[in-house]
Parts: structure tokens; sequence; C-alpha cells
């Protein structure tokens, strides 16, 4: 594809294929220099495909083909053709065995993508398009095979050797050995895996609920085994959970998880053999911190449940991604809910929603949750078909609810076990399963855009009603300019005078009620452009409390007073509205020192600000006496983060923004230090680590508070740092006190900050996943000299470009995280993110076209900085080498429509 323009598939020209694959058997003999892959595919004609006897498979550059033969014939150089990445056999019959052998060179892969090598040993990446790199093949989901593996290899350097499904032979051939894997069940290719390495394992088991015990082992190199206990605890928390959630069980004898070092994303569920980045894997106190604790779990889970919504039930092509990364996101998300406390889980799902998913939706690269076209499908494991499409799912399961949801959600299963299907057939079977109407419902699938509702209310003391107007609309995005209004559920409450809910009636409509200890909610059906609900028997004037629990992904226009706001801050019965109320506080702030509004305005929301701030601090100095978690409480402390903050301003001044931001924390850090000291000190425990939803919360609290005193005027908030962090015995603190000294301006910092670089350094040669903390620490800090301090940063010989997860934190902390450093007036930011994914085009584009994300949006960011950023775009457009992968991202990001 590098040479001449790569072009454009659409979904409206799918085709079933011609032919189908019956059983696949492999035959890969690993090598250092060539790996030979000898493989024996039975094809039959497709009843349903067009009956053409010419066949084309898919294959790469990177395959040196040796033979091709037909029903034991080898064949002639003019009954195929090479053209290419297809291979295409001219005149083939009704049902045939292909016999192929080709020779790869995994050691020379540096694109992560089909059989690579990481560190020592081998491993796969199919998911989307990586099996054709290993062997010619019908590399597209709606083909599903039988599988059978033979690897031979050699047995010191690879006594693990591991595909799908069983092992069925192993045989030893002096210094080289050989193992034959068999996977009963129909898969596409890219659910294909295999596993070379030096590898130590833990095991354990699991019954099922028909009582099947199925043997559970986790794989990773030697120096790793120690940190593989939590996810083994994760994957059992997990299958239990999907028995009884949605009544899945799991259906081999044998479940893996391999952890790897090299690896483009997060986890790969291939059947069977789950692949995944160290990251999503590894979990110790002293190497992780409770964020990447929870990340395990939610990752180990998530790939787990693909088990069902993706392999066994999986997508007929690669538009209907969403079908399965959005229902088995949703199936995460809800099963974190259900281990820690849901409206901080739902915090951080609607914080990842606004600062990553919002502003794709608004800028160049806008696609529906179903996209109707692309360029290259690894552009499109984007935040919008993950976490919008979740969003999507779940609306369905609001509005439905959970019995009804679950019927859907077992018809789907039941229906289409073994099939590879679409988003409509997950919607349909909704409907069949429910009697509801969601015709309209499907325009989620098709329409980008992030919608905005604004709400009006106005209570009648006299009728005892409330009137709620809605009016929606989505802004054009690229390719769409009229938008159509959406159905979605408005999950609302009302809180009354003395702060509990109201309960109430809504005239002319059966909206569900939602009943809690000490909440109450019915869920509103919104549907046209504008409309109008007279909720009724409403004793007291009550406030709204809008879309609780982020009932659907939007954004929110209400003309709350300030009065209002730290009202619901303190009272709402729906958690993550409290917190929300928080925010929108922090919101009228920042938003009025910005605009250097005159002194009144700001004074007033400065105080109603810093009145909730005390009391969320008065309430976490006695967090076990509170009713909201240590966690929710830091988050209650927290200021909205920069990236949703611009998303909310139609022209992003970077220099005034950041100044306003700053200028609320110092101010909270200031005014509430001894608070805030007094709340660090209290969450500081003697106990030793333990991974429970307190110590979390405790841990919190103690890097929200560190990180105001931080960036307060009081020099003493260095030697509190120096404290925690000499103290800690976790890598949460760890981090928490480093961050934070890293980021601050005070004079002692420099001297602080040096020996706990030093100290964090030294436990960073020790662990991979350490150092990489210790690069994103630093190249995320906004601190002056950024662009200088990353230059040096990538200079370190510990840092590679090869290394996703080193690369990453570097540029992906640079340019994704830190603001002002990235968007540094001169634009020596931009150049550098721009030289760096020129250089990382050339070896692995998945990753290039991923990290140009930040200056996609340049058209956001005003006339100066706005041309520096389309300048770096264009310097990289006219690179003569560049993959389709960063051709397509550049080209639309260019480009006027
Ligand atoms: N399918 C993986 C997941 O979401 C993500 C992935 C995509 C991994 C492409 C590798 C390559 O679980
Ligand atoms: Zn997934």
């Amino acid at each position: 594809m590098r040479d001449g323009q790569p072009h454009a598939i659409y979904l409206k020209d799918y085709q079933a294929p011609d032919y189908l694959i019956e059983h696949t058997t492999l035959d890969v003999d690993l090598g250092e220099d060539e790996t030979r892959v000898r493989a024996s595919i039975r094809f039959n004609a497709n009843p349903e495909g067009k009956g053409k006897r010419e066949l084309t498979l898919d294959g790469g550059k990177d395959l040196d083909t040796r033979s091709i033969a037909i029903d034991g014939r080898k064949l002639s150089h003019n009954e195929y053709k090479i053209e290419g990445e297809t291979l295409t056999l001219f005149e083939v019959p009704e049902q045939f065995v292909l016999e192929t052998e080709v020779l790869i060179k995994p050691q020379d892969n540096m694109a992560l993508s089909g059989l690579y090598k990481s560190g020592d040993m081998f491993c796969t990446q199919c998911e989307a398009e990586g099996f054709r790199h290993i062997t010619w093949y019908l590399d597209r989901p709606d083909v599903l095979s039988e599988f059978e593996t033979t690897i031979t290899a050699d047995k010191s350097a690879y006594p693990v050797l591991l595909s799908n499904g069983n092992a069925v032979a192993r045989e030893d051939l002096g210094d080289r050995h050989r193992v034959t894997w068999h996977d009963p069940f129909l898969k596409p290719a890219y659910l294909y895996a295999l596993v070379a390495g030096d590898l130590e394992h833990i095991e354990d088991h699991f019954v099922t609920m028909s009582g099947r015990r199925v043997t559970l082992q986790i794989f990773t190199e030697a120096h790793n085994i120690d940190k593989v206990d939590f996810a083994m605890e994760s994957l059992k928390t997990s299958m239990r959970w999907d028995e009884e959630v949605y009544g899945r069980e799991y259906d081999l004898d044998i479940f893996m998880i391999v952890a790897v070092d090299s690896f483009n994303m997060g986890a790969m569920e291939n059947k069977g053999l789950n692949i995944f980045n160290t990251s999503c894997v590894l979990a110790h106190p002293e190497t992780t911190t409770d964020a990447a604790f929870q990340r395990v779990e939610s990752v180990v889970a998530h790939e787990y449940f693909h088990n069902w919504s993706g392999n066994r039930v999986t997508c007929r092509d690669w538009f209907q991604l969403s079908l399965k990364e959005g229902f088995t996101v949703l199936r995460d998300q809800q099963f974190s809910c259900d281990q820690w406390s849901p409206s901080v889980c739902r915090i951080e799902q609607v914080q990842m929603l606004r600062s990553a998913q919002f502003p794709e939706d608004a800028g160049p690269m806008a696609h529906p949750i179903r996209p109707p076209s692309f360029i290259e499908i690894n552009n499109f494991y984007t935040a919008t078909v993950y976490e919008k499409g979740a969003e999507v799912v779940g609306m369905l399961a609001t509005l439905l609810g959970p019995d009804a949801f679950r019927r859907g959600t077992d018809l789907y299963f039941d229906r289409h076990d073994g099939q590879a299907v679409t988003t409509e057939d997950f919607v349909q079977a909704m409907i069949d399963a429910s009697g509801a109407d969601l015709d309209q419902f499907q325009t989620w699938y098709h329409q980008a855009g992030t919608p905005e509702i604004e709400a009006k209310g106005h209570y009648d003391a006299v009728a005892k009603t409330y009137t709620l107007t809605l009016r929606q609309a989505t802004p054009p995005t690229p390719g769409q300019s009229e938008k159509k209004p959406l159905h979605m559920p408005i999950t609302l409450g009302l809180v009354g005078e003395c702060g509990s809910d109201l309960v109430f009636d809504i005239e002319g409509c059966s909206a569900r009620e939602i009943k809690g200890p000490d909440g109450y909610s019915r869920v509103l059906e919104l549907r046209e452009s504008e409309q109008v609900f007279v909720l009724t028997g409403v004793t007291s004037k009550p406030i709204p409390s809008v879309a609780r629990h982020f009932s659907a992904p939007v954004k929110w226009i209400i003309d709350y007073s300030l009065e209002d706001l730290a009202f619901l801050s303190r009272h709402d019965s729906d958690g993550f509205n409290r917190w929300e109320a928080g925010q929108r506080l922090a919101i009228h702030l920042i938003d009025a020192l910005e605009r250097g509004n005159d002194g009144v305005s700001c004074d007033e929301a400065s105080a109603m600000f810093l009145s909730v701030m005390t009391h969320h601090l008065k309430e976490a100095l006695n967090v076990a006496d509170s009713d909201v978690d240590g966690a929710g409480l830091a988050y209650n402390l927290s200021l909205p983060g920069l990236a949703f903050l611009g998303e909310l301003r139609a022209e992003i001044n970077v220099d005034s923004l950041v100044k306003a931001r700053n200028a609320v924390k110092r101010m909270v850090a200031d005014r509430c230090f001894d608070e805030l000291s007094a709340v660090l000190e209290a969450a500081l425990s003697d106990d030793s680590f333990a991974m429970t939803a307190e110590a979390v919360g405790r841990r919190a609290l103690v890097n929200v508070c560190l990180d105001y005193l931080l960036a307060s005027q009081r020099d003493e908030a260095v030697a509190i740092a120096e404290r925690v962090y000499r103290g800690a015995d976790n890598m949460t603190l760890w981090a928490g006190a480093l961050r934070a000294v890293v980021g601050s301006e005070l004079p002692s910092a420099p001297a602080a900050r040096a020996w706990m670089l030093e100290d964090f350094y030294a436990r960073g040669q020790k662990d991979a996943l350490v150092m990489d903390l210790w690069f994103s620490i630093q190249a995320a800090s906004g601190r002056e000299g950024a662009v200088e301090r990353v230059k040096a940063l990538m200079a370190h010989p510990d840092y590679t470009l090869k290394n996703p997860n080193r690369m990453r934190s570097v540029i992906g902390a640079f340019a994704g995280q830190n603001v002002s450093g990235f968007h540094e007036s001169t634009g020596a930011g931009y150049s550098l993110l721009a030289d760096t994914i020129i250089e990382l085009d050339r070896f692995n584009p998945q990753m290039a076209a991923r990290m140009l994300g930040p200056l996609t949006r340049w058209r956001k960011y005003g006339a100066a900085r706005g041309g520096l950023m389309k300048a770096a775009l264009e310097k990289i457009q006219a690179q003569a080498e560049r993959s389709p992968d960063v051709f397509e991202v550049v080209g639309k990001s260019l480009s006027d429509a």
C-alpha cells in the first residue's frame, strides 16, 4: 500500500465471501533467521457467495512464498498471480485443499502485527488484519474455521509453545521440540494466537456453573512471575460474574493469559489464549498504582468477556467493530462498578469519555460508532467505537431496564452463537426480547457528533407541577451536516428543599422508576428536538438532578444558579451528580476568571466554590463517618481536566485557560492549606498495603491533597511530600508524591525532585513499567522548559521508540497530557511530535497514526498555534514514505470537509 494512494473501503460494498474455510492446519517452524509456515486450508464454495471460481487471498509483502499446491498438485506460474498484497488463484474447484509454504522474519517485524518477537519470545497479534502477515488466507471476520497448529522450535530457548484450544500432541526432537494445538471452536483468523518462549506460569482452576473444571494459567518471563496473582484473582472473579450477571459460561477446558513487553494495545482476546501488554496484567503494590491495579482487573475482565461478546458471536466485517467492543466495554464497566463504588467508576468512565471521546467526535476524525467507511481499520480502534459504543449499549440497558436487557442479551447470544453478525442483529435481539420501539434509537449507530441538550425548568407551586423542557441538537461533523434528533434515556431526580428526593409522576407517559434506599428517579425518554415533560405531584420547589449516573453521552446546558450547584454537590442522592455539580461550579469559576469578568462574579463564584471544597474536606477528615468513600471525595475535590475544559470552548486559548485553572488550584491550596494537610495526615495509614476500596480511597485522598499542597505558596509542602514518599510502601504514594513535586514551582522542590527521581529511577531498573512511569511523570509536567526536558528524556539510554509502552510514556504523556508544554507558543512541541511520528511511521504505522491525535484538532487553537499545528501536519503529509494509517489521519485532518 505504500505505493499509490491508499483508498477507502465502504460498508455498503460488503459482499459475502465466495469461499468459506472448513479447516486450517498450520505447521510453524520457528527459527532465528527465518520461520517456515506451511498451511493446509480446506475451502468450500459459499452457497451465499456469487459463485465465482477465482479466489483472491490476503497476504503481505513480508511473505516469501515458496510453494502453492491445490489438492496435492503444485501450481505452475500461470495458475496464480501474486500482486501487491494478494494471491489470486485463477480457477479453483468447489471444494479443495490449498497448501502453501512461506518464509517470514518475525524478528524484523517492528509493526507488532502478525508474528513478531517481544524480547526473546515469539508472539502474535492478529486483530484486525495481522494473520495475513503469517500466511495467505481469507483474512476477514466472516470466515470462521477450525484451527490446528503444530509449532516446532528450539527446546531450550522456547520451552513453552502455545496456541488456541487444547494441546493434543507433543514430540521431543532432541534439541528441538514440537507441540500440536487444536481449537474445536470455529473462529475467524483475527482470534488466532501463537506464543513461544522461556516462560514461567502460575496455575489455578475454576469450576463453571455446570460443574466443569477449567485450568487457568498465566505466563510471564521469570522476573515478572511474582506479579500475576492479582490478575488470576481478577480472572476468577470475572468468570463468576459473567455467569451470574449474563449467564455466560466458559467453554474450553483451559484458559491462558500471556504477558508480553511489546504490544501496540492493551490486550487481545484470542480464543483460549489471551495475550496481554504487561501493563495490563502485572500488578504488585511496589510497582503498580491503584489505578493500574484497577486497570488490570478491568482489562482481564474485558478480554475474558470477549469470549462470548466477540468470539462465540463475532463481527461480520470490521465496520461492526463496536458490536463486540462497545458491548464488551459496557460489560467490563458494569463489572468494575460491581467491584468498587459505582459512582466513582462512573466518574472515571465519564472523565475518559469527555477527555478523549468528545474531542474526537468534534474533530476531523469524527465517526459514528459504526463508521460507513475507512482507509485503515487500525485507525478505528477509537474512543468512539469503544467508549461511546459502550454508552450506546448502556442506554439500551437503561431504556429497557435490567430484566428486559438481560432477555435481550440472552436472545442475542443464543440466536447468533457461532455466527458473524452486525449491530442491527444486536438491536433486533433487544427489540424481539422486549417489544420496545428502537427504530429511532438506531440513529446512534450511524450519526456522529456529541448531542447538546439544553434543559429549562419551571415550578408551579399552585398546580404542584414541574415543567422540564429539553431541547437537543447535534453539531455537524465531517460528511454529515444534517443531524436527526436522537432517542435517549434521561434519568431524572428532583431534589427537595430539605435535600432528599421527591417522588413524582409524569403526565401522559409511563417512565420507568428507579428506587434506591434514599433516592428516587425516573427514566424519561427523549425523542424530539424539543420535548416538554410535565412532572406532577411535586410537593415543594425542587432542584432537578438531570441525567443521573450520566444516562446519555451528551453535553448539558442547564442554567443552575451557584446556590443550586452548591446544594446539589452536598445533597444529591446520586453520587455521580454530586460530583458533577461541583465540577460545574469549578467550570463556572474557571470561565469567569478566564474571561476576566468583573470582580463581583469571580468573588461570588470563588466563595461558593471554596465553601463546597471546605465541605468536602470536612467529610474527608472523617472519611470513616462520611457516606461518600475516600475515592469519591478525592474526585469531589479535584478540578476538571484541561482536555475537558478546552472541549467546552469554541476556541482554546492555552495560556489563559491554563492560567485560570492554575489560579483556582492555587487559591484552594492557599486558602485550605491547613485543612488539606489535616486530611492528608488523617488519610496516611500505618497499615501495610491493602487493595480494598477503603485503602484505595485513603491513598486517593493523600494524592489529591499533595497535588494541591505542592501548588500552594508554602514551601513546607515540599517536606510533606518528601515525608509521604519516604514513609510509603506502595507505588500509588511514591508516584503521587513524585508527580506533585515534579510539577511544583516551590523553592525547595528542585532538591526534592532530584533525590526522588533518583530513587524512583533505581526502582525502575528492576521493572520496566516503573521506568515507564518515571518517564511519563516527567514528560507530563507542565513546568517551564518542557520541550527541552522531553528531548533529554528521548536521549536517555533507557528510552526507545521501538517499545510502544516506553514510546507512549514519553510521547503520549507529552502530547496528550502536558497541555502547556506541548502547546509551547513557538511550536517546538508540535515539531518534536511531527518528527517523532515520521520516524515511528517507518516501522510501526499503527502507533504513528495514534500519536497524531493531539495535532488533529489544530482548528480549535486559534490562528497562531493552529497554524503551527497545521504546518506540523503538512510536514508529515509531505513525506514520500507514509503509511496508509498516517495518510488517512493526516489527510482527514487537513481536508476542508
Ligand atoms: N480487541 C482488543 C480488545 O479490545 C484490542 C486490540 C485491537 C488489540 C487490535 C490488539 C489489536 O480487547
Ligand atoms: Zn475489546
